[in-house]
């Protein structure tokens, strides 16, 4: 059956002055290609993305977003439409508490910036989804992984939690290729080693949407 797919991906940008920003690896790579398994297998797909570097998956509804602010809004505004959500965005867990309006000078004293948390996306839609719709988080990790990743699942109410070992090489941020594993909140547990990206995601989505 048809289905509406949300789907976060990408990075989100927290910007520190008119030219600086905090940000992370992902390339994006990992989402687009969950977006277009979807958009293949005959779903709807709202693609909110962080910026990225790749090309639109066509078919998707793209709305492109910069920080985890502006990420958390889009989110929201689209969830009544979604089945199943998947946040694959590597959402910065801390902005700068004030962005400067001017360029910071540099000066030969060390520079002290404070952060302040963002909000949990993943954590509120935990709290805020209907029963009908799936939520499924990605858990990205480099110790303790599973530990960490079932931690996730219970504290961000999830359906499912995507378990990705980031500090294995090859794998993970910005790589083509990615592995797996999924754990559900009914205690399945499914492994899917090391293929690309296109593959993997066929075979997440296949899993969640039974
Ligand atoms: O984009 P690629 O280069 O292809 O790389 C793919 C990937 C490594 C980014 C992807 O597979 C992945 O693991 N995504 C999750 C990245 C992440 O931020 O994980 P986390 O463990 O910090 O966050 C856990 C979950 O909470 C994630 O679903 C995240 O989207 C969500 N979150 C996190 C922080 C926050 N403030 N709000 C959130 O919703």
């Amino acid at each position: 059956m048809k289905k509406t797919i949300l789907i976060t991906a990408g990075p989100t940008r927290e910007a520190i002055d008119p030219v600086r920003y905090l940000s992370n690896h992902s390339s994006g790579k990992m989402g687009y290609a969950l977006a277009q398994a979807a958009i293949s297998s005959g779903h709807r797909v709202i693609l909110i993305s962080g910026p990225t570097n790749l090309k639109e998956p066509q078919g998707a509804h793209l709305i492109p977003v910069v920080s985890a602010l502006d990420m958390k809004r889009a989110v929201l505004k689209h969830l009544k439409k979604a089945d199943v959500v998947f946040m694959v965005a590597a959402v910065a867990d801390y902005r700068p508490e004030r962005i400067a309006r001017q360029k910071i000078k540099k000066s030969a004293r060390a520079l002290t910036l404070k952060l302040i948390p963002n909000p949990d996306i993943l954590k509120e839609l935990g709290t805020k989804k209907r029963a009908d719709q799936i939520v499924v988080g990605f858990a990205a990790e480099t110790n303790n992984t599973v530990a960490y990743a079932k931690k996730k699942l219970a504290s961000k109410k999830c359906d499912w939690i995507i378990l990705n070992n980031v500090a294995k090489a090859g794998i993970g941020f910005g790589s083509e290729q990615n592995e797996v594993t999924l754990f559900s909140k009914t205690g399945h547990t499914q492994k899917f080693p090391r293929q690309n990206k296109t593959s993997l995601a066929l075979r997440i989505l296949s899993t969640v949407i039974k």
